[in-house]
């Protein structure tokens, strides 16, 4: 039995079953046995691949995207470029080489990391440390990076946060909550307490039928208020990209991945990757709350495609070998085609009052 399946179940024996979201706090951010704190998942040979890793092509275009929001922003002498949860590092390093083409905004950037791995801040040290590029700065919440005007990037970075779960029993709504279940040797869903106040569950679905499940996620909504807020403030633009849901709805989305395959996120807490749906309306919700303008969701599929990935893929295959003609090829396909990236991952942006962003504004 692992060290952290030991620890989640002593936590349940002292004080009972603990929350969906404590259950995914600890399976992926216990500070010496979480998932993202001790190794590198990503690649073909961990447990998922993301976007930047599948082509140097997605953090490019990027880059690009933020050149050109700076540049609709006035072009101000100091510019906060900050990413969210930046796994190895991959898509800043080609976000900022392609964004040096602009040289006035290589010179006003100011690159935060938000990343709280100390495995994965050592990935990004070594992807992104370079002679020619100024040091980074790591954070370990967003609220830390430096006031100023900003633009941020998150790639799939809301979906790796902790998520409550609620479920309808015969006549109301209970927390869902894990417990140990000693017969079977396993971790068990069960009904939690009787919620007094329902204002977690949206008022058009608290007459869902039994057993229906509802998925909130607090702290990706509390750093999309801090974003939105940070935006209104100083002047900026967020993009937001993952996979998610456009309407808000009932269903149960936890998963996990283990070795590219889908693996039960109850077995071996800290071993697979566990993420859950994105609620695109609820971040919608919260922008258009605090006052910023928001564009999309649109597929990840279209969005690529508007930015110009077709024409990057082309010139990136001019004289190359046929062996990298394929793969460029099929990476193309990967991040646009329907069965793949390009539907299922959505997009959203949202900037301060005035400023469009590409490709809803060019
Ligand atoms: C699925 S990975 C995405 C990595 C990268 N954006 C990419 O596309 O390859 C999630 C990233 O978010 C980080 N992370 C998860 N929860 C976080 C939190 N609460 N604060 C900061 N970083 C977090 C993880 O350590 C990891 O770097």
């Amino acid at each position: 039995m692992s060290d952290l399946l030991e620890i989640i179940k002593k936590e349940i024996s002292g004080a009972g079953p603990i929350t969906v979201s404590r259950y995914m706090e600890l399976a992926l951010a216990h500070p010496q046995f979480g998932y993202y704190m001790k190794q590198d998942p990503f690649g073909q040979d961990g447990d998922f691949i993301t976007a930047p890793e599948i082509s140097q092509m997605f953090g490019e275009l990027i880059g690009i995207w933020a050149a050109v929001v700076w540049q609709g922003m006035g072009s101000p002498k100091k510019i906060n470029l900050v990413e969210l949860g930046p796994g190895r590092g991959t898509l800043m390093a080609d976000c900022t080489r392609a964004a040096a083409a602009l040289e006035e905004f290589e010179e006003a950037v100011r690159i935060y990391l938000v990343e709280t791995s100390p495995a994965l801040r050592e990935m990004q040290k070594k992807t992104l440390l370079s002679p020619d590029m100024r040091m980074p700065a790591w954070r370990d919440n967003f609220d830390d990076v430096d006031e100023g005007p900003l633009i941020i990037i998150a790639n799939e970075f809301f979906d790796a946060l902790p998520i409550d779960q609620y479920e309808k029993s015969d006549s109301a709504w209970h927390a869902r909550t894990i417990d140990w279940d000693s017969n079977a040797g396993a971790f068990k869903y069960t009904l939690g307490k009787k919620l007094d106040d329902e204002s977690p569950i949206p008022s058009d679905l608290r007459i869902a039928p039994p057993g229906a499940i509802f998925e909130h996620c607090p702290v990706g909504e509390k750093i999309m208020r801090s974003i939105a807020t940070r935006i209104k403030k100083f002047g900026g633009a967020a993009l937001i990209i993952d996979y998610g849901h456009i309407e808000r709805g009932i269903g149960d989305t936890l998963q996990a991945l283990k070795n590219h395959s889908y693996f039960d996120p109850l077995l071996s807490p800290g071993e697979a990757d566990i993420t859950a749906h994105v609620d695109f309306s609820l971040l919608a919700h919260v922008a258009e709350d605090v006052g910023v303008n928001i564009f999309g969701p649109v597929p990840q599929g279209a969005f690529l495609s508007r930015l110009g990935l077709r024409q990057r893929a082309d010139s990136l295959m001019l004289g190359a070998a046929k062996e990298q003609i394929e793969e460029i090829e099929g990476a193309h396909a990967r991040l646009v085609g329907a069965e793949q990236m390009g539907t299922l991952f959505k997009v959203i942006a949202i900037s301060s009052a005035d400023l469009g962003v590409p490709p809803w504004a060019e």
